[in-house]
């Protein structure tokens, strides 16, 4: 890592570099590689406030990225060669301006972001090659961790494996006075987690078979913040994580090696009223969760997943030059949250992720699955592979089976097939599905099939998980505003409101966020009027 690559942030990020902390970024600089080593000191993105200037401005760029000390990796970031910056964002207007310094169409999609369709950076709203497209939001929203990626139907799993994702902390500035740690890279770390492919020569790879279409693309190496097995030095005392599972594919399981308890404290969508107490932590693409743990007693855990075999993510250290702000989490956060109602006459939707070839959502083969041993010993990433087969050669051909991570092949429809569906349709762009009512309140009950757990994403909203089909009560996890919800075998009831608006031009996406279902067709749209 340059030094130079330290500054590209705030002074928040420059402040905790100087503390011995972080920083992920190259400023605009291609042509030089970027090292992300295996088992070094956990860098963070760098921090792009947006609050003085009003606005922010990404390019997305190739990089070099030299992954655990192989071979460089082509690979695609915003304002860096990986990844990009940590946008903090607040209410107010928002200038956002997107160049597209790649060779094909992007979009940046503000995943969790309340605003109108235009704005959303969904399909529809490709930024071509060399363009630059430039958005004036109003924003105002409950501060929450939130992300954005890449949404070209067709593209978005390759798009968003090769980088083209980055994390948003929407704040209100109050995290002191809520007793959240809210240091950058000190006692507040932002962890995007992924997991990745490598050739023998250690070059990031994006091959999937349509075995790996119908599991979602998975990877034996773990990477956060694209690293290996990193290390994050910690003051000993209450540490924040906020994590975003940006995997195309993988459900993570997360907790500590000693198996310490943690405290949930945000879901995707906002903070929860009080800190909730977990052990084990199921976490699926598109979710975020923020997390605190106590790192003063006992030596440093390790952030692991359990799902098959357990995968180490993040080891800890303590560094005594680091001084620990918060020694305990906080008894009350945020006001209660006011469960939405459902009013007289409700209208209900019935949203049903189907796979396979045929109306069952059963997988259709008769062939075994391959080996898995580019799995590194962790399939892990589903409950159920669905009778899940080798990719037969047609489909392996509508797919460029095989492809690098980016630069070959049709840059749009890589993926689309017609045996991955919502309600019996696979996705088109110029099919509108429903029309909601702008302002009004819906319930979704939803439900996944083909024997894999699907996350379960909406656009221009945040809901609320009534229940899941056991009748219980949401989940822990499911307990707070959520805009993606992984569906575990049934249906899971959801209630929300849309209370912007967005045309048949720009119309709002919902999908599952297995980036290769949602690739190849399981993904509507709608309007809000
Ligand atoms: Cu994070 Cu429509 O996606
Ligand atoms: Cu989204
Ligand atoms: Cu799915």
């Amino acid at each position: 890592m340059r030094r130079r690559g330290f500054l590209a942030g705030s002074a928040a990020a420059a402040a905790a570099a100087a503390a011995g902390g972080v920083g992920l970024g190259l400023g605009r600089a291609t042509a030089a590689v970027t090292d992300l080593p295996t088992g070094q000191r956990l860098m963070l993105p760098p921090l792009l406030d947006t609050s003085t200037a009003g606005r922010v401005d990404l390019a997305t760029q190739t990089g070099l990225t030299r992954f655990s000390g192989g071979a460089p990796s082509t690979t695609w970031g915003f304002n860096q060669g990986f990844l990009g910056p940590t946008i903090l964002m607040r209410d107010g207007p928002l200038r956002a301006s997107i160049d597209n310094g790649l060779d094909e169409p992007i979009t940046v999609h503000w995943h969790g972001l309340l605003v109108p369709g235009e704005h959303d950076g969904g399909p529809h709203t490709a930024v071509a090659p060399g363009a630059n497209r430039t958005d004036d939001m109003q924003l105002g929203q409950r501060p929450a961790m939130l992300w954005y990626h890449s949404h070209v139907h067709g593209a978005t799993a390759r798009h968003v494996y090769s980088g083209l994702a980055g994390v948003i902390h929407y704040t209100d500035g109050r995290d002191d006075d809520r007793g959240l740690p809210s240091t950058y890279g000190v006692d507040d770390l932002t962890l995007i987690l992924q997991d990745r492919r490598f050739d023998p020569e250690g070059r990031m790879i994006y091959n999937p078979t349509y075995t790996d279409i119908l599991n979602g693309m998975l990877g034996p190496r773990i990477l956060v913040n694209g690293q290996a097995q990193p290390i994050a030095a910690v003051p000993r005392g209450i540490i924040r994580l906020r994590i975003v599972n940006a995997s195309n594919a993988r459900i993570y399981s997360l907790h500590f090696n000693d198996m310490r308890p943690f405290h949930l404290v945000g879901t995707d969508g906002g903070l929860l009223p009080k800190p909730a107490e977990m052990t084990f932590l199921p976490f699926s693409p598109g979710e975020r969760v923020e997390i605190l743990v106590d790192l003063a007693q006992g030596p440093p855990p390790t952030l692991m997943s359990a799902r098959g075999l357990p995968l180490s993510l993040l080891r800890f250290a303590h560094d005594s030059t680091l001084a620990a702000r918060i020694t305990r989490p906080p008894d009350a956060i945020a006001d209660p949250i006011e469960p939405l109602v459902a009013p007289p006459g409700i209208i209900t939707r019935r949203i049903s992720l189907e796979m396979g070839g045929n109306s069952t959502g059963q997988v259709q083969s008769d062939r075994q699955a391959p080996p898995e041993t580019d799995m590194g010993g962790n399939m892990g990433g589903h409950a159920g592979h669905g009778g899940a087969g080798a990719a037969p050669m047609d489909h392996a051909a509508h797919m460029n089976g095989g492809v690098p991570v980016h630069g070959q092949g049709p840059a749009v429809s890589g993926l689309v097939f017609d045996d991955f569906r919502i309600n019996g349709r696979a996705y088109r762009m110029d099919r509108m599905d429903f029309d909601v009512k702008q302002g009004s309140i819906e319930r979704w009950i939803v439900s996944g099939g083909g024997g894999v757990e699907h996350p379960f994403h909406v656009h221009g909203t945040h809901f609320q998980v009534e229940s899941l089909a056991s009748g219980g009560p949401p989940l822990t996890q499911n307990s707070g505003w959520k805009d993606t919800v992984l569906l575990s075998g049934g249906a899971a009831s959801l209630i929300m409101r849309f209370d912007h608006p967005a045309s048949e031009r720009f119309p709002y996406m919902y999908h599952c966020h297995i980036l290769e279902h949602e690739d190849a067709g399981m993904m509507g749209q709608f309007t809000v009027s």
